[in-house]
């Protein structure tokens, strides 16, 4: 085991990048995004909103145009709107679409075709929207907007960002003011951004402590100059590597903090991590840091299920950290993993196990016992169900273990971080 060192960037915030893509493809006129993740997941994002009438291109400088139709100007797409891997794509492309005249058939991976749409499928549908999905509410579907579409007051059901950016989206083309009440906080990249570019967009606490957010539609946008921050999912996977590994010490610049997405730097502190935030500042409206990781002791703790949305993508490297930490770690609330890219509670239980992990699997959540920093034993194939997380959760395991861990598929890791390989080999990891 090599110890990692050097400095590093990560990519572009994969959640803010699809937002920068669909807001300013709806702005009259020119906005400018730097830093975008080029990740299959944003281009399908990107070509989607080329089929429904805006201008994306790429400079030779990496910079991205784009000149947007105007909020009610999107356009009857010819195609079927390819999502690949993206569920981030479908959910709000369908909200989207759904307060547009325009009918529009989404299509995806193996993956994307097994995950549950029926929790953007009602909303939608109270707002108007006619959607043929296929059975269990899955893609293909067909979605047939209406405009002007119904202004609804929605509780989310689910903890859910895309289910909230969906219906705020839809509100963007409806008259009058739409609602949605979210019991539990997510992630809240559409409502700055939305405020960003000029909606009508106000965020209050109820009675119960859950947040209340109105956005007046027939909004119009203006064009702007974005600046994509790093993803902090994206770099929860050297930092934990760099945890793992002993002797190791890295920095990771440009890190997005925000404090609805940051969660598993808090609960890799809690299990004593030692993670520095140095400069911390703001980019792009978004607080941001470069983190200074050095390897460390881990203890295995509970990890308090109300943090989980603010970690939801950083379970499965997280339960890496948690079988090389000292003692027990046991999560609970975890239902949502079970319709992600895969289902990461039994696939990450099943790889773990595979490696020499000791782990139990729960409905909710999955109960670790670690090795208090010994090697795992590795030797194993590891099946990645077309999930970018387990191919590079396993990836960083295999840097902690005796014999090598094979991953059965790297090329999921093209949707969210196409140089993962390259950024952790700079860093000294052998990854063949
Ligand atoms: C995302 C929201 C989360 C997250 C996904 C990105 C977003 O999904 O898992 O990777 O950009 O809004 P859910 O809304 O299903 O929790």
């Amino acid at each position: 085991m090599r110890p990692l060192s050097g400095r590093a960037g990560v990519p572009g915030d994969k959640s803010i990048s699809h937002r920068a893509l669909m807001l300013s493809a709806l702005a009259v006129g020119e906005s400018v995004v730097e830093g975008l993740l080029e990740g299959e997941d944003v281009l399908a994002t990107a070509a989607a909103m080329r089929a429904m009438g805006a201008t994306i291109e790429r400079g030779a400088d990496g910079r991205w145009t784009i000149h947007g139709v105007g909020v009610g100007g999107l356009l009857q797409p010819d195609q079927a709107l390819d999502m690949g891997n993206s569920g981030t794509s479908t959910r709000l492309l369908m909200g989207l679409v759904a307060s547009h005249p325009i009918t529009a058939t989404f299509i995806g991976d193996a993956s994307l075709s097994k995950r549950p749409m029926n929790r953007v499928i009602a909303p939608l549908s109270e707002m108007g929207a006619e959607i043929n999905a296929s059975p269990g509410g899955r893609l293909p579907l067909m979605l047939r907007g209406l405009c002007p579409a119904v202004p609804i007051e929605y509780c989310l059901p689910v903890a859910s960002a895309q289910v909230k950016s969906a219906v705020l989206l839809a509100g963007l083309n409806t008259p009058g003011v739409t609602r949605v009440i979210e019991p539990v906080p997510t992630r809240d990249h559409s409502e700055r951004m939305l405020r960003g570019f000029g909606a009508e967009l106000t965020v209050e606490e109820d009675g119960d402590g859950a947040r209340v957010i109105s956005i007046r539609g027939e909004a119009e946008l203006t064009p702007q100059h974005i600046v994509v921050p790093g993803d902090p999912s994206s770099a929860a996977f050297p930092t934990v590597a760099a945890l793992i590994v002993p002797g190791s010490e890295i920095v990771i610049g440009n890190v997005g903090l925000n404090p609805t997405r940051a969660g598993v730097y808090d609960v890799l502190r809690m299990m004593g991590a030692d993670i520095e935030f140095v400069d911390r500042r703001e980019v792009g409206g978004e607080p941001v840091a470069d983190l200074r990781v050095r390897a460390s002791t881990l203890r295995g703790i509970e990890v308090p299920p109300d943090i989980a949305p603010s970690m939801i993508d950083e379970f499965p490297i997280l339960f890496v950290a948690a079988a090389l930490a000292e003692g027990r770690t046991i999560t609970r609330g975890l239902e949502e993993l079970r319709v992600k890219e895969s289902d990461r509670l039994a696939v990450m239980a099943t790889g773990l196990r595979a490696i020499g992990a000791r782990v139990e699997e729960a409905e909710e959540g999955l109960v670790i016992d670690g090795t208090g920093g010994a090697p795992l034993a590795g030797g194993a194939t590891i099946a990645t169900h077309l999930d970018h997380r387990i191919a590079m959760s396993f990836a960083v395991a295999g840097l902690a273990a005796t014999d090598a861990v094979t991953i059965d598929d790297m090329t999921p890791v093209q949707t969210s971080f196409p140089v993962f390989t390259e950024l952790m080999r700079g860093l000294g990891a052998e990854l063949r």
